[in-house]
């Protein structure tokens, strides 16, 4: 993926997450499909961004919290984790870790 795409591909989820936070209550499927241009369908990746398909909600609701505190290292996931509330995070972990392998 190049960095144009990348940057695009940002700015759809930016511009994707604020539409849903307006709507209000996304679901975890909802917040997901700001997720799946990067991670794959389902989660399950093709390409550089790692596969967050049927990973344990803790361990997804750990990884997003420490993006977005900046306590672990990421190219572009600290940003995006910004973007969304704890309960978004909840719900979007929880969605990803129903998806079975
Ligand atoms: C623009 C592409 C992109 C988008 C959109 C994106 N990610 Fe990521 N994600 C990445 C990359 C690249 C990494 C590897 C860490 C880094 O460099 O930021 C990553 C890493 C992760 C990890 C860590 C996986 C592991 O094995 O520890 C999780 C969890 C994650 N992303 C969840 C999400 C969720 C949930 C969303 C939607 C809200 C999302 N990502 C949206 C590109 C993206």
């Amino acid at each position: 993926m190049s960095i144009l795409n990348v940057k695009s591909a940002l700015l759809l989820a930016g511009l994707m997450a604020s539409q849903v936070a307006l709507a209000g209550g996304a679901s975890g499927e909802a917040i997901g499909f700001t997720c799946n241009g990067c991670h794959g369908y389902d989660g399950m990746s093709k390409g550089a961004a790692p596969s967050i398909k049927g990973l344990p909600a803790t361990y997804l609701e750990n990884a997003m919290r420490d993006f977005k505190s900046d306590k672990r290292p990421a190219t572009i996931m600290n940003r995006i984790a910004k973007g969304y509330t704890d309960e978004e995070i909840t719900a979007m972990s929880e969605y990803y870790a129903s998806l079975k392998n």
